[in-house]
C-alpha cells in the first residue's frame, strides 16, 4: 500500500506520522516548499528504530513521486489569514487543489482521493469536477472530525469514555454542519434520555464552533490533531478495505432530494471508496438544513 499525503504542514505532517506509526503503508509526503517535506520525512524515518516500525516515507516537492499511490490525501492549502475573505480563501485554495488534482490525474490516476483542505465540501466538489474521476473515488473528510468533536463533548458532559458515544454529524464542514443529536447514543442509550434539551443544544452549538474555539486559543494556525486523526481513520478504512459507515462529503444524486451535490452524509466507505450513500430518515427540519448546506456548496462551486 502506498499513500501520498499532499501538504506537509500541521495536518499533513501529523497524518504522515500517524500512518507511519501504524506500520501498514509506505508514505510519500509532498509539499511545494522545497525541503519541508524532505526534512519531516527524515525525522520520521529516524523514529522507526524507536517505534519498531519499518515502512518507508519519502518527502519531496516532486509530484512524480506519487506515481502508483493507492490513496492520495490532499491537505495542501492556506489557512484563512486576517483580512482575507472567505471568497479569497476559496479562490486561493481552489488554485492549489486544482494543481494538485492535475498532478494526481497525471501520476496516480487510479488513486482514491481524500480531500482535507478547506472549505472542505467545495474543495471536494471542485476536485471531483476537475479530476473527472468517478464519484465514489473522491471523498471529503469533514463529518468524521465533526462527529468526533461532538462525541468528545458528549463524553465529557456524561463523564463516560469517548468510545461509548456514537455520534453522527452531517451537512457542510463549517457553520452549516448538522449534529444529529436525536440519533446520538451512549452505550446504546439515546442522548435525549441522558441530557436535557438545553444541554444537548449547548453541546451541538459548541461542536459547530469547535474549530473557531481552537483557532482563537492557538493564536496561529488551526486544529490538526483531531483533523489528522479523522483523515487517518478514513485512510485506514480504505487501505484495509474494512467497509465501515462514516459521515463523509460525497457526491449525492437522488438521495435526500439532492441533485448532483457534494455534501456530508453517512456513507459505506471501503477499499473502493464510497460504496454506498446511506439515506437516513431525517425529519423535515434536518432535511431542509441539509438541502440548504448543499445549495451553499453549489453556489460556491459556481463562483469558481
Ligand atoms: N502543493 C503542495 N503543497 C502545498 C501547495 C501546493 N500547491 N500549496 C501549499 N502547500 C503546503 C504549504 O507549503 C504548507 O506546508 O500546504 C501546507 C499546509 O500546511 P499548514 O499551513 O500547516 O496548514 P494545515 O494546518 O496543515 O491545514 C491544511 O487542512 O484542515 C485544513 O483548513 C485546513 O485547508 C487547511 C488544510
Amino acid at each position: 500500500m502506498k499513500i501520498a499525503v499532499i501538504g506537509a504542514g500541521n495536518v499533513g505532517g501529523t497524518l504522515a506520522q500517524r500512518i507511519v506509526e501504524a506500520n501498514f503503508a509506505d508514505v510519500v509526503l509532498v509539499d511545494i516548499a522545497a525541503g519541508f517535506a524532505a526534512g519531516k520525512s527524515l525525522d520520521l524515518l529516524d523514529a522507526r528504530p524507536l517505534l519498531g516500525t519499518e515502512y518507508g516515507i519519502v518527502g519531496t516537492n516532486d509530484f512524480a513521486q506519487i506515481a502508483g499511490a493507492d490513496i492520495v490525501v490532499i491537505t495542501a492549502g492556506l489557512p484563512r489569514q486576517p483580512g482575507m475573505t472567505r471568497e479569497d480563501l476559496l479562490k486561493k485554495n481552489a488554485g492549489i487543489v486544482g494543481e494538485v488534482v492535475d498532478a494526481v490525474k497525471r501520476y496516480a490516476p487510479q488513486a482514491l482521493l481524500l480531500l482535507v483542505t478547506n472549505p472542505l465540501d467545495v474543495m471536494t466538489a471542485y476536485a471531483l469536477k476537475r479530476s473527472g474521476f468517478s464519484p465514489e473515488r473522491v471523498i471529503g473528510m469533514g463529518g468524521v472530525l465533526d462527529s468526533a468533536r461532538f462525541a468528545n463533548l458528549v463524553a465529557e458532559a456524561l463523564r463516560v469514555p469517548p468510545a461509548q458515544v456514537q455520534a453522527m454529524v452531517i451537512g457542510a464542514h463549517g457553520q452549516e454542519m448538522i449534529p444529529l443529536t436525536r440519533l446520538c447514543t451512549v452505550g446504546g442509550v439515546p442522548l435525549p434520555d441522558l441530557l436535557s434539551k438545553e444541554q444537548i443544544a449547548a453541546i451541538a452549538k459548541r461542536t459547530v464552533e469547535r474549530g473557531a474555539e481552537i483557532v482563537n486559543l492557538l493564536g496561529k494556525g488551526s486544529a490538526f490533531y483531531a483533523p489528522s486523526a479523522a483523515a487517518f481513520r478514513m485512510v485506514k478504512i480504505m487501505a484495509t478495505d474494512q467497509a465501515t459507515i462514516v459521515p463523509a462529503c460525497a457526491f449525492v444524486d437522488g438521495a435526500y432530494g439532492l441533485h448532483k451535490a457534494c455534501i456530508g452524509v453517512p456513507v459505506l466507505l471501503s477499499g473502493s471508496g464510497v460504496e454506498k450513500i446511506i439515506e437516513l430518515a431525517l425529519d423535515k427540519k434536518e432535511l431542509k438544513q441539509l438541502q440548504a448546506a448543499a445549495d451553499t456548496v453549489r453556489a460556491a462551486l459556481e463562483q469558481l
